[in-house]
């Protein structure tokens, strides 16, 4: 029996082995004529970037920064789609060699030199169990265009900016929360983040560790209460660092009894308020729903509005 790899389509693999993560963009390693790969995409649409830091949250719940290509560029609330290499699976099932492709939010500034990422890994999930598995070193593609309408362009004036997020949904808000010019924009900056455990609670420290940030610190001294964090942890009892209790139920309980004006000490209005919506999309589209009936509407391409929302799946 040969033993020539199977690849996609039955036909036979080059002679050559290729190696763990092969150079897809035709680099010196490459046989002349590349076989595409399921998921491969042109060399000019994406860059090879460097993973430069992990910290894991929980066994589910990490976040890891890459290498940020100079010409990147992006809006905070956007995502990148990201690619990893997978060679596991059943050639049969076209599950052999490939580059899977996924949306992330990017969690940095939009002045970071790097891009950060917060990530879920999904049991058997096909791009969270190989993103799981890179270290610090190995590296990841980045597509150069980056996407998304969760920006807040998409509104005109507000003076409140309302960030409602649950799980890794938390991840577009903090590139927005960490924007000078949307400090300079809104007068109060409320983030709401919704997890089942405290534990699952990531950036918790970032954010209320603004006051001691190096920038962003003289101007909560300034204007102290500008930012207001919401956290809600659904499954279990927690409290806040000075005893309170937190919210234990879900957002769109706290919206309809009151909880989570009373706890961000604001009223919702959307003659005031702005909000973006993130994260589980039964979440995001009973929010929406709600807020509806208080008079809020979605931004439509053209047609400013006072929500503003993405769904993670
Ligand atoms: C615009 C956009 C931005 C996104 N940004 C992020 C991000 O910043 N961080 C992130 O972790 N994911 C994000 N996602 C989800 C991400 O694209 C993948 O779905 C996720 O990485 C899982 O990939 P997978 O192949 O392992 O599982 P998939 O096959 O993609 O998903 C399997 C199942 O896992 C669940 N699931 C998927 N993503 C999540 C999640 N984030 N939290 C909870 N359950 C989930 C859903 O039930 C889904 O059906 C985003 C998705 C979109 C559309
Ligand atoms: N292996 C593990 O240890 C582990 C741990 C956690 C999660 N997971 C898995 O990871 C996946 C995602 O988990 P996740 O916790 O990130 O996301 P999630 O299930 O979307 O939960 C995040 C938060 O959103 C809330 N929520 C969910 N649906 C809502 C809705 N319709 N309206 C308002 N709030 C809503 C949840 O409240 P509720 O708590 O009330 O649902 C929770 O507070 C799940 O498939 C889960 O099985 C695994």
């Amino acid at each position: 029996m040969s033993n020539t790899p199977e690849v996609p389509g039955g036909e036979a693999a080059p002679a050559e082995p290729r190696p763990a993560a092969p150079p897809i963009d035709g680099g010196a390693a490459a046989p002349a004529k590349p076989r595409k790969l399921p998921g491969e995409m042109p060399p000019d649409k994406y860059t090879r970037e460097t993973i430069t830091w992990i910290k894991p949250w929980t066994p589910h719940l990490f976040s890891f920064r890459t290498t940020r290509a100079p010409g990147f560029r992006f809006i905070p609330g956007q995502f990148a789609r990201l690619g990893v290499y997978r060679d596991d699976g059943d050639p049969a099932d076209k599950k052999g060699p490939r580059w899977v492709w996924r949306a992330y939010s990017i969690a940095s500034a939009s002045y970071d030199e790097f891009l950060e990422f917060y990530s879920i890994v999904v049991p058997d999930g096909e791009f969270t169990t190989t993103l799981a598995s890179l270290k610090v070193g190995d590296e990841i593609l980045v597509e150069k265009t980056n996407y998304g309408f969760l920006t807040t362009d998409r509104f005109e004036g507000g003076r409140d900016l309302w960030l409602l997020s649950s799980g890794t949904g938390l991840a577009p808000f903090l590139s927005v929360l960490f924007d000078l010019d949307i400090w300079a924009q809104y007068e109060r900056i409320v983030v709401v983040h919704s997890v089942r455990q405290e534990n699952e609670l990531a950036y918790r420290d970032s954010i209320e560790g603004l006051k001691d940030h190096e920038a962003f610190g003289e101007l909560l001294a300034e204007s102290p209460g500008k930012v207001v964090y919401v956290p809600l942890v659904t499954r279990a009892p927690a409290v806040h660092a000075d005893g309170r209790p937190m919210l234990n139920k879900r957002i769109t309980t706290a919206l309809a009894d009151g909880s989570l004006e009373a706890e961000a000490g604001l009223k919702l209005d959307p003659a005031t308020s702005r909000v973006m919506i993130c994260g589980n999309p039964e979440m995001v589209d009973d929010i929406r729903k709600q807020l509806a009936k208080s008079g809020f509407a979605v931004s439509r391409r053209g047609v400013p509005g006072t929500m503003a929302v993405e769904n993670y799946w």
